[in-house]
Parts: structure tokens; C-alpha cells; sequence
């Protein structure tokens, strides 16, 4: 979150990626490493170092990279020459991580560099492997005592963050008997996303929104994160996951923190981190009771998307076809502090929807008297503050406008703040930020281990209670609509409805 670009802010760097030949690496990473070179954030003695057991040389694996690059940097197309200079600071290290030989060749990579660069470097260790994979890296890491420098050396998880709490407890014990809590980066790739960030500027950097933001205003909150895709070739790690562990459990309940918490004395790490974790312990914990009434989880049957005819849940590649696993799930939930008392906070998230969206959307109270006839009110909402985080960037505050006319007529607009009509270029992707981050040592955007831990605390009592009884409705939504009834109702019940952006070529609005 480093506020110009200025390669001298970055120390010689040596990024370890176990994994690096998986589609994390060539997707993700090596485009938002080779888009901070593009920009200047890279020191002048860098090593990427892709750890795999395919016998790549060098060059093979930079040829591979470059194809990569052409097709999923946000930039496209490589510029040959910038390639050429960034590609000599790739390596590919045919490895094995159950082999000594591993950690003994990064010991020497690591001993050259240093020599190289004429000071000790940072050290990255990145994690873009199967959690099963954790345990035997940080030992070995340990063992070889390539953790040692806490002050220089860092490791880099990916989700999933253990499969409950008492897995997430282990690993976190596990991690934090090897390294200490600053070297820590647990990945929630939702934080690097501009519009995520933009939500802290947003409430924090103007004064007209705290005087607002809190229960005698706010009437509800809305976090909606709907996906059109399917589960795709991931069906083997989703049927295990299911969409509370895979989003609702990181992801949405990140976006619940950014807005409910209270404002952080600095913009330090710790401090950003301590008033989220607050949130999460005001969430109101569900009884069984609470659970029937609260939740809802769905699954998707077949359908038509965009013409074209897509499987059912339980008919995707990996997946257990008695599958009780939910594609879908919508919580209402409470945050119990004086800030919320009464406020509902509804989410929900889904796999297989009309529409690919992520918008949050904060709906004040109605106007304490109505001055205006009935005929001119047709249409009439409440205010609404409309946080669009993707795949429109925007930040909406709709308020009542008299239609041009000779009749008192009113109706909704939107004052818009679109990013697009704003700024010109590209938006850094959400890796770019992470991974600048980690070097420059700034935690703010990652996870700290309570905070993970509170997140599955909270969400244990329902993830028991669902898997403890198989839903005998599944599949309950077809593919290409906005989900189970039962998750209009949820809402209805309370006078609400889901709010959803218009899209091009999508007619509905909320
Ligand atoms: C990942 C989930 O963490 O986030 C995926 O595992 C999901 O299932 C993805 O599709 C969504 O990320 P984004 O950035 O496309 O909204």
C-alpha cells in the first residue's frame, strides 16, 4: 500500500515458490511479480526462485512463463526487451520437498545472492501449495535453519487456512513454533483488491459517512458475492470445501470487518487488524434455533448459461454425486456491539448465478415522515450506499431526484464515483499489492492468526450443524438464477430484497 512507485523502498529480495509450476504461479504470481518490475517496484537484485519436481531448465521454464504472461497479465502481451531483463531473474529448482537436497541447494542460493547483493536479502517463502504439503516445508525450512532471521525471512500461506477451527489452531501453532507472528502472511487475496481497499479510504478518509454509519441510520447491510462460474476442474478440493469454507469463511467475512469495525487509532498494521478481529467477536454466535432460522445453503442443478447447457452440481468433475456439499449459502447475521445493535448484516455467495458480482450495499432508514403524494412516489427506495467492488468499480450513494417535469415526480438516481470515468490505466490486480506488501514487510492486508481463528469460531456452530444433517432439498437452484428461494425469503421476511447491480446486456435491477 506504498504510495509511489520507488524501487529503492524494496530490499534484495529472494522469492522462494513452492508450487511453481502450478496455476497459482503462472496465473497469478509471475504475471503480478513481472507487472511490479513493469512499474519499478523491483529491487535491482532480485531472484525468483520456482520450486517443482518437473525437470525444467531455466530457460524452458521462462519460455513457459512467458506464454503465461501473454495471456493472464492484465497488460497482455509482454514487451520483449522488459521480458528479456526480468526473465534473468527467474530460476526454476527441480526439487522434491521431502528431499534434504531442496533445502540444502536454497541455502547455497541464498549464500550466493547474499554475496551478490552485498547484504543479507529478504527471503520469501511462498506457499502456493495443498495445505497437506505445510507441515513438511516448515519443518524442513526450520531444520535447515532458513528461517532463522526473523526480520528478513517471511512465509506466504494460501487459502484454505485449515478446514475448521481445530485444523486452523494446529496450523497455527504449527507456523508460529517456526516462525513468529511479523513473518506471518496469510493470503485473502479479496484485501489486495482496489475497491476492497477503497473501502477503508472511504469511511476513513471523509467525514461525512461516521456520522452516519451505525444503527440509527442504517436500517441493513448487504454483502453479495455471486459467482457465474461453476466449480470447474476444483471439484475434488470444493466437494470437501463448500462455499462457507471457501468464501464466506475468508472473503465475505473480510468485507463484514472492513465495514462494521470501528475506526483504527493509525492505519498500523496491528491497529487495522485488532478493530477487525473486534468484529468478529461481536458477531452474534447461532444457536441451533438461530441456525434453522438464519441460514440457508443451496446447491445448483443443471441449467443453461449464456446458451450454453452446463452440468449440475453433483454431475462435475471430482464430485461426489450424493454430494451434500452447498454451492451456495446466505446468513443473517447480527453484530452485537453498540455501534450495530439491530442492524441485520445478510450475506450471501454463490457458484452458478445469473450474474458474477461483488457489491456491498448499505441501505439507510426511510425518511421519518413522507411529505410527498403517493402518485409522485412511485419507485420510491431508500437511501442507499452501493460499495461495487466487481466487475464494476464503483461507489454509488442513490438518493430520490424530482424527474424534470411540470409534476412533483420522484425517482431514484445514483451519484456515481466510477473508477473507470476517474482514473486512467490499469488497475494493479489484488496479487501485485500482496506480494509488494510482503516485501516491504507491511502486514495490514493479511490475516493475523486470531483473526482466522475467530472467523472459523464463528462459523463452526453452523458448519456442524450442516453437515450433522444432509439437506434433503439438494440441488435447490438451477444453474443461472440468483439462488433458492428459501434465500429470498430469508430477506423478505424482514421487508428487504437482494440488491443487485445492473450489468450491460443483464436487465436486472434490485
Ligand atoms: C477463491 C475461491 O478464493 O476466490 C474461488 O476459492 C472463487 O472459488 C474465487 O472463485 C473468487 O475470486 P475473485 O477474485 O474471482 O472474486
Amino acid at each position: 500500500m506504498s504510495a509511489t512507485s520507488d524501487s529503492s523502498k524494496t530490499h534484495p529480495t529472494i522469492f522462494f515458490i513452492f508450487g511453481g509450476t502450478g496455476d497459482l504461479t503462472s496465473r497469478k504470481l509471475v504475471p503480478a511479480l513481472f507487472n511490479l518490475f513493469l512499474d519499478g517496484w523491483m529491487p535491482k537484485h532480485l531472484a525468483i526462485v520456482a520450486m517443482g519436481r518437473t525437470a525444467f531448465t531455466d530457460e524452458q521454464f521462462r519460455e513457459e512463463l512467458l506464454k503465461d504472461i501473454n495471456q493472464f497479465s492484465r497488460r497482455g502481451k509482454a514487451d520483449q526487451a522488459k521480458w528479456d531483463v526480468f526473465s534473468k531473474s527467474v530460476y526454476f529448482q527441480v526439487s522434491d520437498i521431502n528431499n534434504t537436497a531442496t533445502y540444502e541447494e536454497q541455502a547455497a542460493r541464498i549464500a550466493k545472492f547474499t554475496q551478490d547483493a552485498g547484504e543479507a536479502p529478504n527471503v520469501i517463502y511462498y506457499l502456493a501449495v495443498a495445505p497437506r504439503f505445510f507441515g513438511t516445508i516448515t519443518e524442513n525450512l526450520n531444520r535447515h535453519k532458513l528461517a532463522a532471521d526473523a526480520e528478513r525471512t517471511r512465509i506466504v500461506i494460501e487459502k484454505p487456512f485449515g478446514h475448521d477451527l481445530a485444523s486452523a489452531k494446529e496450523l497455527n501453532r504449527q507456523l508460529c513454533s517456526i516462525f513468529s507472528e511479523r513473518q506471518i502472511y496469510r493470503i485473502d487475496h479479496y484485501l489486495g483488491k482496489e475497491t476492497v481497499q477503497n473501502i477503508l479510504a472511504f469511511r476513513f478518509a471523509n467525514s461525512i459517512f461516521e456520522p452516519l454509519w451505525n444503527r440509527n441510520n442504517i436500517d441493513h447491510v448487504q454483502i453479495s458475492v455471486t459467482e457465474q462460474l461453476g466449480v470447474g476442474s476444483r471439484g475434488g478440493y470444493y466437494d470437501e470445501a463448500g462455499a462457507m469454507r471457501d468464501m464466506i469463511q475468508n472473503h465475505i467475512l473480510q468485507l463484514l470487518c472492513l465495514v462494521a469495525m470501528e475506526p483504527p487509532v493509525s492505519f498500523q498494521a496491528d491497529e487495522v487488524r485488532n478493530r477487525k478481529v473486534d468484529v468478529l467477536n461481536s458477531v452474534r454466535k447461532f444457536s441451533p434455533e438461530d441456525i434453522q432460522r438464519n441460514t440457508v445453503r443451496g446447491q445448483y442443478s443443471k441449467g443453461w448459461i449464456e446458451g450454453k447447457e452446463v452440468p449440475g452440481y453433483r454431475e462435475e468433475q471430482g464430485v461426489n454425486p450424493q454430494s451434500n456439499t452447498e454451492t451456495f449459502a446466505a446468513i443473517k447475521f447480527f453484530v452485537d456491539n453498540w455501534r450495530w445493535h439491530g442492524v441485520p448484516f445478510y450475506l450471501r455467495t454463490g457458484k452458478r448465478m445469473h450474474q458474477s458480482s461483488s457489491v456491498i450495499t448499505i441501505q439507510f432508514k426511510d425518511v421519518p415522515h413522507m411529505i410527498f403524494p403517493s402518485e409522485a412516489v412511485e419507485g420510491w427506495q431508500q437511501n442507499r450506499l452501493i460499495i461495487s467492488i466487481q466487475p464494476e468499480m464503483s461507489v454509488r450513494m442513490q438518493v430520490q431526484a424530482k424527474r424534470p417535469g411540470l409534476e412533483m415526480a420522484l425517482n431514484p438516481v445514483d451519484m456515481i464515483f466510477d473508477y473507470n470515468g476517474t482514473y486512467t490505466g490499469d488497475t494493479p490486480e489484488a496479487y501485485e499489492t500482496l506480494l509488494l506488501d510482503t516485501m516491504l514487510g507491511d502486514q495490514t492486508l493479511f490475516m493475523r492468526g486470531d483473526q482466522v481463528e475467530a472467523a472459523w469460531d464463528l462459523l463452526m456452530p453452523i458448519l456442524n450443524a450442516w453437515s450433522g444433517k444432509k439437506s434433503l432439498s439438494f440441488p435447490n437452484y438451477s444453474a443461472d438464477s440468483w439462488g433458492p428461494e428459501t434465500a429470498e425469503a430469508l430477506i423478505a421476511r424482514d421487508g428487504f430484497h437482494w440488491f443487485t447491480l445492473p450489468l450491460k446486456n443483464n436487465g436486472h435491477h434490485g
